[in-house]
């Protein structure tokens, strides 16, 4: 895939292949394009060549009525935690869901990722309230709230001290394992990039290396056991 923008090239002829299952870093200088790589698989920006598959449908091309659908499977946390100032912890959590018709018990499952999360005496506090690495343990219960296969992350650690950010990060995993997501995280942290299971290094919208922590087969494995 590529995207280019009036003043670069953020994307050059990206291909890249991804375990369901799997968490994979992504690392490279500011500008090396991580974030643009993101936000074409999110959806949230289309590529000018070039195809994006997730499960084998494409998500460059959707339409407005696939495009919602699609995000809903999403997951973001980003390094600004954007949540809602005026909304208590957990409404920040429910926001997402609060508009759709679902299938669950809405606030059982925002109690129940608070809870995940650590946070539970927390669920009536305002954000303004809480130390940097619980909000973004919010912004993580809130991502998951729709039990997305697939969670990105850009920068999760960035705002946060490196003791904070390895907490973070560890939750981060202990909830891939739990719900079986495949992540990708857009990461500058080593220590971040150390725990994932393949680390790819992007360097002027290219991929640069593209290394493998864990065996594949061990990846597979991983997915069996989660059914
Ligand atoms: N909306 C935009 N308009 C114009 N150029 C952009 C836009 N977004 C990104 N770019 C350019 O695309 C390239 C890749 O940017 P990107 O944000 O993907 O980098 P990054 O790897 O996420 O960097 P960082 O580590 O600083 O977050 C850069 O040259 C950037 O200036
Ligand atoms: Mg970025």
């Amino acid at each position: 895939m590529s995207r280019r923008y009036a003043s670069a090239v953020a994307l050059d002829e990206v291909s890249l292949d991804i375990e369901a299952g799997s968490a994979v870093a992504l690392m490279g200088a500011s500008g090396a394009g991580k974030s643009t790589l993101l936000h074409l698989v999110g959806a949230m920006d289309r590529p000018d060549a070039g195809e994006i598959l997730v499960d084998g449908a494409r998500v460059d091309d959707l339409p407005r009525r696939g495009l919602d659908r699609y995000r809903r499977r999403i997951g973001f946390v980003f390094q600004r935690f954007h949540l809602l100032p005026a909304l208590s912890v957990l409404d920040n959590v429910l926001a997402p869901v609060l508009p759709r018709r679902v299938d669950f018990d809405r606030k059982a499952r925002a109690m129940d990722l608070l809870d995940a999360v650590g946070l539970t005496d927390r669920a009536s506090a305002l954000p303004s309230r809480l130390s940097g690495g619980q909000q973004q343990r919010v912004a993580i219960a809130r991502a998951l709230i729709g039990r997305p296969p697939l969670l990105l992350a850009d920068e999760p650690t960035g705002n946060l001290d490196s003791g904070t950010g390895h907490e973070i990060v560890d939750l981060l995993l202990t909830l891939r394992e739990a719900y079986g997501m495949t992540m990708l995280v857009a990461t500058h942290n080593p220590e971040v990039a150390a725990v994932c299971d393949r680390v790819v290094r992007m360097r002027d919208g290219k991929i640069a290396a593209d290394e493998r922590l864990t065996p594949p087969d061990d990846v597979l494995d991983r997915i069996g056991r989660l059914g």
